[in-house]
């Protein structure tokens, strides 16, 4: 890898040097889970933000303060990122967390807590397309070519966290029982009160419909898109360009279908096949 590259190698895994540093893997291996804990784990741009809105509002009863003042990534860190450490202190129990890292790779103690995870899972064209116009605006990501250039990297597993087929499987079929919740980025979409009242029934949580109601607007895509705390506008534009394709893009199911031909679809969805053989795993995309 030329040193120019703003990718480092983890575990075979592509990161950006930006926000993984030597020092923030370490911490992430040795970080200490409380069995309170919640984490949500996606493969990037399957609706990480989104749970950065949600988790901290339903885990203390939504109150909108921390989502209104404090920066997503200060208020759920990704725990292999920079600002993990950083914050760390400043979080209240039960803390919530975001993650992109493939199950095995997580810390010791993640698998001797009782810490809650919520995979949220999205149809990886749809994922694709928002990848492509994010590496279009982030400085910190690989140029990503043309758009069926980067398709052909990302079946490849040649962007960052590796393979979209290698996640999903590390993180189905694990021991980790009544402990983890499976939900899609197109569940959310369709029906987002239904799946905040899952989420809340999953944490153990209970809040009036009132309030429910509240914080379902608050984490509607219109809402978010003007939270300064969570669409990345307090990022230098050097960094990411909103200009050039916001970070909260269009939030909606089925975008594929204006960059997909139907070549590339047959195509992509051999590999998907290919890289899922042998597993039951479906998804409500394949219906
Ligand atoms: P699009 O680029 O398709 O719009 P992540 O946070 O994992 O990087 O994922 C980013 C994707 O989630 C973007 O998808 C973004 O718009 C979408 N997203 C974020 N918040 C959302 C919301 N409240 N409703 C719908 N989509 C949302």
């Amino acid at each position: 890898m030329a040193s120019n590259d703003p990718y480092g190698l983890y575990h075979g895994l592509y990161l950006p040097k930006i926000a993984h540093t030597e020092d923030s893997l370490k911490y992430f291996e040795s970080f200490k889970f409380q069995d309170d804990d919640v984490i949500a784990v996606t493969y990037p741009k399957s609706g990480t933000t989104w749970m950065q809105e949600i988790l901290p509002l339903l885990l203390n009863g939504g109150d909108l303060t921390s989502v209104l003042t404090v920066p997503n990534w200060d208020r759920v860190p990704w725990l292999e990122e920079t600002h993990a450490a950083k914050v760390m202190d400043k979080l209240t129990a039960p803390r919530a967390f975001v993650t992109h890292m493939p199950y095995n790779l997580m810390p010791s103690t993640f698998f001797s807590s009782t810490a809650k995870v919520i995979y949220i899972s999205r149809n990886p064209k749809d994922i694709v397309v928002s990848s492509f116009h994010f590496h279009r605006m982030a400085s910190f990501l690989r140029d990503p070519g043309t758009f069926e250039e980067f398709v052909d990297k990302f079946l490849a597993g040649e962007v960052i966290f590796g393979k979209w087929t290698d996640h999903v499987k590390c993180w189905n079929n694990t021991d980790l029982g009544d402990r983890i919740l499976y939900i899609t980025y197109e569940e959310m979409i369709q029906d987002l009160h239904g799946a905040l009242e899952r989420i809340l029934h999953f944490l153990g949580k209970h809040m009036s419909k009132d309030v429910l109601k509240r914080v379902c607007e608050h984490c509607e895509f219109k809402s978010m898109k003007q939270n300064n705390m969570s669409n990345y506008s307090l990022v230098p534009q050097t960094i990411m360009d909103n200009e050039k394709s916001p970070f909260l893009r269009k939030g909606i199911v089925g975008d594929w279908k204006n960059y997909f031909s139907p070549e590339l679809e047959l195509k992509f969805n051999a590999s998907i096949s290919e890289g899922l053989k042998g597993t039951d795993i479906t998804f409500p995309w394949d219906e």
